[in-house]
């Protein structure tokens, strides 16, 4: 039996409260109870409560954190000394919005220069991914490794696609093509942090996008480590944190994928 720690204790049920809100909205989503003109609305609403939920539990038991969240302008400065939540209410927030049931709430604490916990929650299936400092990455009770593949070609690798107003779109086509052409199939699911839970689960080889937020990415940064893996920047001199450009992997699929990506 895992005993968890004071802080993925205090993590796990500000993700599990807020989850409850989530689902009840949904449901309502699911069902089409939402008009289509009232669905962003409706949705940023869902957004805000479960990250005023997580807020509200993360301050009450550490009173003295810092907060990055995504439905707030707060900076953190990465360098710094301080405890700072890392905090994604509800991230694949189109697929929420439609009805797919791929989306997650996404939670770290960074200190110092670098991510020592991260929760990442998905309520739909009740899988929860989390990770800490010298302890191991898990989902649920269940101790997590990244794949041990060497090459490319027998390799599953998932992605981000640039959207409407979003990133390069015709150097995403030309990565893609070059990464298509040498792996065994592409998967683009919408939730970067479930993307890398799956990469620490190994239920995908790889992972990449470009241009993604802190809090897209940390929690997944630190279960991809703790999975024995590798969670960097595309170009290894870059900060993913800063940057949101980042790959993971095992080691090698890491290298191959970096030599493409950098091309
Ligand atoms: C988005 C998801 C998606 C990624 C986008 C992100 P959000 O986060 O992680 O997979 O491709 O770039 O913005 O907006 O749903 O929290």
């Amino acid at each position: 039996m895992i005993r968890y720690s004071a802080n993925i204790t205090i993590m796990m049920t500000a993700a599990r409260k807020a989850a409850r809100s989530i689902l009840r909205d949904f449901g309502e989503l699911e069902k089409l109870q939402v008009s289509i003109k009232g669905q962003n609305d409706f949705v940023t609403m869902s957004d805000i409560k479960a990250q005023e939920i997580i807020h509200y539990e993360l301050s009450r038991a550490r009173t003295d954190y810092g907060f990055l969240m995504e439905e707030g302008k707060n900076q953190i400065n990465i360098n710094d000394n301080d405890y700072t939540w890392i905090i994604d209410p509800i991230d694949g927030t189109l697929n929420f919005m439609n009805g797919i049931p791929y989306f997650a709430i996404s939670i770290a604490l960074h200190h110092g220069d670098k991510i020592i916990a991260g929760v990442i929650y998905d309520p739909v299936h009740n899988d929860f991914y989390w990770a800490e400092e010298g302890i191991g990455a898990y989902l649920n009770d269940q101790r997590l490794r990244v794949k041990s593949k060497k090459t490319l070609d027998k390799s599953i690798i998932a992605l981000g696609i640039p959207f409407l107003g979003r990133g390069d779109h015709q150097q995403h086509i030309k990565f893609q093509k070059a990464v298509m052409s040498k792996v065994a199939g592409l998967r683009r699911f919408g939730a970067a942090s479930l993307d890398l839970a799956f990469v620490a689960a190994g239920r995908v080889d790889g992972f990449w996008e470009f241009g993604l937020s802190p809090w897209d990415i940390a929690a997944g940064i630190i279960l991809v480590k703790e999975a024995g893996g590798l969670a960097i920047g595309i170009d290894n001199k870059e900060d993913p944190l800063i940057t949101g450009n980042i790959v993971a992997g095992n080691v090698n699929i890491v290298q191959e994928l970096q030599k493409i990506l950098n091309a």
